[in-house]
């Protein structure tokens, strides 16, 4: 389903549709054209996200930090005003390319903003590579996406899906946890982020005993739990997030093993999903490229204006949403708003230099940010940052070629 949301103030709304009614019977050729210009003058940037399902808090937090970051900077991308147009994208990979093609074809997005889940990503990227369109990647961490499938005209403003998982084994080790079971939603993100432990952690020295995996978005946990408590390994990491992430860590504590078997995760484990957890989410340590209580101003001015316009507290997609904002920000200043000057509006974007809540990061050649990763701990329903896990960690862009 797409919803345009029209924020113009509503004067201006009532002299565009009066003016509309008028462009019908009016004979002066005056008024037409100036209605005409003022409308295709704006930039339509669509949010392909999910509203809907276990991902629905995600999108939203996207959506706010996106509107936020430009909303600081005036409310316009290179003096033009903004049409916004939303879909629902329900993480479903079946309509992937059907809801790309929607935006693309038939409202005509001047950027698509899009998307959450690894799988939808591999519709867009079919679309954009396709149509050319200006395509910001909020989250899903699919590696073709910089890599084998990268595009001149896509960039993300997230992570790999490998690169938080890629330093959880050596803060393992470590602690002396040798022996790990990996569990994970079955499809792109949890298999590539199982990629990236197996990498950092076989490396460290430790041992896989086992790899459980269910359906996404399945949060039937039970029967895997009782093996976890079977196969009694020295710890268990796992890629979950959103409402399954909270419910796992529920289901973890209830199967009684939060105090027997230390559990770590990507960190979208822990993002946005503390207070549905609860006590369950104590302790819990994990590895991801943000982290609430980063103690920097920019992180701290950042938070308080989130928590101000939104009446929530931002997580990690709230921060990669608000920098796809500042990117397309600098992307759209550098061209003065004429987005179809391409050439000047990737070279600007791909040489992004981002000061983001989460600390600095740069884009890759393959358009993917090269930032620090934090191990964090969960203490007091926050994710508490105990130090750097890896520095300006670049993904490979194995096997990118930019046409
Ligand atoms: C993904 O599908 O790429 C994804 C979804 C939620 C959090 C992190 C990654």
């Amino acid at each position: 389903m797409t919803v345009i949301h029209d924020r113009r103030p509503l004067s201006r709304r009532l002299v565009l549709s009066r003016g509309a009614a008028l462009v019908g019977a009016a004979s002066s050729g005056l008024l037409l054209p100036e209605i005409v210009r003022a409308q295709g003058n704006k930039v339509k940037v669509g949010f392909m996200l999910p509203y809907t399902g276990t991902y629905a808090q995600l999108g939203v937090a996207i959506e706010n930090g996106v509107r936020m970051a430009i909303a600081e900077k005036g409310g316009k991308l290179g003096g033009r005003e903004i049409e916004w147009v939303k879909l629902d994208d329900e993480s479903n990979p079946a309509k992937g390319v059907e809801n790309a093609s929607k935006l693309v074809q038939a409202d005509k997005v001047d950027v698509l903003i899009g998307t959450v889940h690894s799988g939808v990503q591999m519709g867009i990227q079919k679309v954009a590579r396709e149509s050319g369109v200006l395509n910001i990647i909020p989250n899903a961490g699919v590696l073709a996406a910089t890599r084998a499938l990268c595009a001149p005209n896509v960039f993300r403003t997230s992570f790999t899906n490998s690169q938080p998982t890629m330093a959880l084994g050596k803060p393992m080790m470590d602690k002396g946890l040798k022996k790990a079971v990996w569990i994970t939603w079955k499809y792109a993100a949890g298999d590539e982020a199982f990629e990236g432990f197996k990498e950092g952690y076989t490396k460290a020295g430790g041992t896989i005993v086992k790899e459980l995996g269910v359906a996404f978005p399945n949060v039937e946990f039970q029967a895997l739990l009782t093996e976890i408590a079977s196969l009694k390994p020295d710890a268990v990491a796992c890629f979950f997030a959103g409402g399954g992430a909270a419910k796992f860590m529920k289901d973890y504590a209830a199967a009684g093993l939060k105090d027997k078997i230390p559990l770590y995760g990507s960190g979208f484990l822990t993002e946005g999903t503390l207070e549905a957890a609860g006590d369950a989410a104590e302790g819990v340590m994990s590895t991801l490229h943000y982290a609430d209580s980063l103690d920097t101003p920019r992180n701290k001015a950042f938070r308080t204006a989130y928590a101000r316009d939104f009446k929530m507290q931002p997580d990690v997609y709230a921060v990669q949403g608000y920098d796809a904002g500042q990117l397309l920000l600098l992307g759209a200043d550098a061209v003065k708003g004429d987005l179809a000057n391409k050439a000047a509006l990737y070279k600007a974007m791909g040489s992004a230099s981002i000061d983001s809540p989460r600390g600095k990061w740069t884009m890759s050649k393959s358009h993917n940010p090269i930032q620090d990763i934090y191990l964090r701990k969960v203490e007091n329903k926050d994710n508490k940052v105990l130090g750097v896990a890896a520095k300006q960690l670049a993904d490979s862009g194995a096997g990118c070629k930019m046409a």
